[in-house]
């Protein structure tokens, strides 16, 4: 009998990491964030998304209005009102680490619209497919004195610069209609979903807030409806939803309504093992920076395989000035038990986060020769 001497040799070749852009950054939440002209960054809601090297931030910008005084700045509820204005537009910022912003003008006008409205919480998305870039925002269309019922307009463009283009004003695939707050999350697998509220009785004023999650179309443009919607899940009367994903654990997080309103909410931690649920209900994470979610960002970390969450809200009426477009954003890491829950957290006047936005990496090569 023969017998083959196999011996195997592993090599394994340490990945060459060229990190630019690396390192360890202070973020603080009580001096005003400014762009690298000077300018109070005007941009509220929105989401971030890191594609080539750099941080795409899109968000509503307000504009200098003066706010009502008092906890809530939705005493104006009416087009026109601070707040409420039918000239908000989606500004674009990036930045290499989070920290210095550059303003790259307005992504998507409002005076590109046929009819002019109130427009809130936009989210943007790069299609792999299509290779375009996809926007949704809630829309409340206004003649003026008056506002419909609010409803969800999707624009696309070429390049994360914009201009984006209308697709449609009024998305009508969505399982659920009298729509609210909204936000995108894109899968590892480039899958794409919408989190948002609508409010079954079809009034705008019924504080009957309920969330569900739904997939989109491959193209990202509308919805593929009632079939692949997870169902109304978590507390009533909800709203500023964001979703993320770690471990392969699929995070919703979001909070009671607070309309502008001064105190901030609390959010509520849902998991579930698929995007579409079942979610079921972990924990709250509470309201110690006073301030409503817009968004959690998932970035890199300079360990080769780490990432960061970092949450991310809204100080409504806490502008020194009075002025609506001079908020304060509140930002803070967040944290996680063994157990995938996230920790409570804490407030932070300001914090050190460790962000990469590029990595040339070869892949660890692992060579086995048999002899
Ligand atoms: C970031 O800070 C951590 C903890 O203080 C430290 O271990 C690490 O070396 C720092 N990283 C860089 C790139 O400076
Ligand atoms: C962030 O990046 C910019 C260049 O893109 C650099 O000028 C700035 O110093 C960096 N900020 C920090 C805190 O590292
Ligand atoms: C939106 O953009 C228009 C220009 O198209 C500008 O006149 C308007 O002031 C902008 N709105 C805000 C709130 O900055
Ligand atoms: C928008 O579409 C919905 C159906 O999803 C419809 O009920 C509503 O009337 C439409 N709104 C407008 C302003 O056309
Ligand atoms: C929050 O503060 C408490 C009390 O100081 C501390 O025990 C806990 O570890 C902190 N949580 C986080 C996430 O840092
Ligand atoms: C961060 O906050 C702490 C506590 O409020 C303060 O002592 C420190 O000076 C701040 N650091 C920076 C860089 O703002």
């Amino acid at each position: 009998m023969m017998h083959t001497n196999v011996i195997l040799i592993s090599i394994f070749l340490t990945a060459i990491v060229n990190t630019a852009a690396c390192g360890n950054i202070t973020i603080s939440n009580v001096v005003p964030r400014r762009d690298t002209d000077g300018n109070i960054m005007d941009i509220h809601d929105g989401n971030i998304f890191l594609y080539d090297g750099l941080f795409y931030y899109f968000g509503a910008s307000y504009g200098l209005c003066q706010e009502p005084p008092g906890p809530s700045g939705c005493s104006v509820w009416h087009p026109g009102g601070c707040g409420f204005q039918l000239n908000h537009n989606v500004s674009l910022y990036t930045s290499t680490n989070l920290s210095d912003w550059t303003f790259r003008g307005y992504a998507f006008q409002m005076s590109s619209m046929k009819t002019p409205g109130i427009l809130f919480r936009p989210s943007v998305l790069p299609n792999p497919k299509t290779k375009k870039w996809v926007m949704w925002f809630n829309f409340l269309p206004s003649s003026g004195t008056g506002v419909s019922q609010s409803q969800f307009a999707v624009a696309i463009s070429d390049t994360p610069h914009g201009p984006f283009q209308l697709v449609t004003d009024n998305v009508t695939s969505l399982a659920w209609d009298n729509t609210g707050d909204l936000n995108l999350f894109q899968d590892t697998n480039g899958d794409a979903y919408i989190i948002y509220t609508s409010h079954i009785d079809g009034t705008i004023y019924n504080p009957n807030h309920l969330m569900s999650v739904e997939k989109l179309s491959d193209d990202y443009t509308s919805s593929l409806g009632k079939s692949f919607n997870s169902g109304f899940f978590g507390e009533t009367f909800v709203e500023a939803p964001s979703m993320f994903k770690r471990n392969e654990i699929y995070y919703a997080v979001f909070g009671q309504c607070c309309c502008y309103c001064k105190e901030g909410s609390g959010v509520t931690v849902y998991t579930s093992s698929s995007p579409l649920g079942p979610y079921k209900t972990m924990n709250n994470l509470g309201n110690e920076g006073h301030a409503q979610q817009f968004n959690v960002l998932q970035y890199r970390t300079s360990s080769d395989t780490g990432y960061g969450y970092l949450w991310q809200g809204n100080q409504w009426q806490s502008a020194p000035d009075g002025l609506k477009g001079h908020d304060f954003n509140y930002w803070t890491p967040m944290s996680f038990n063994q157990d995938g829950s996230v920790r409570y957290m804490n407030y932070t006047a300001n914090f050190t986060i460790d962000v990469v936005s590029k990595i040339h990496s070869n892949r660890p090569l692992s060579h086995h020769f048999k002899i």
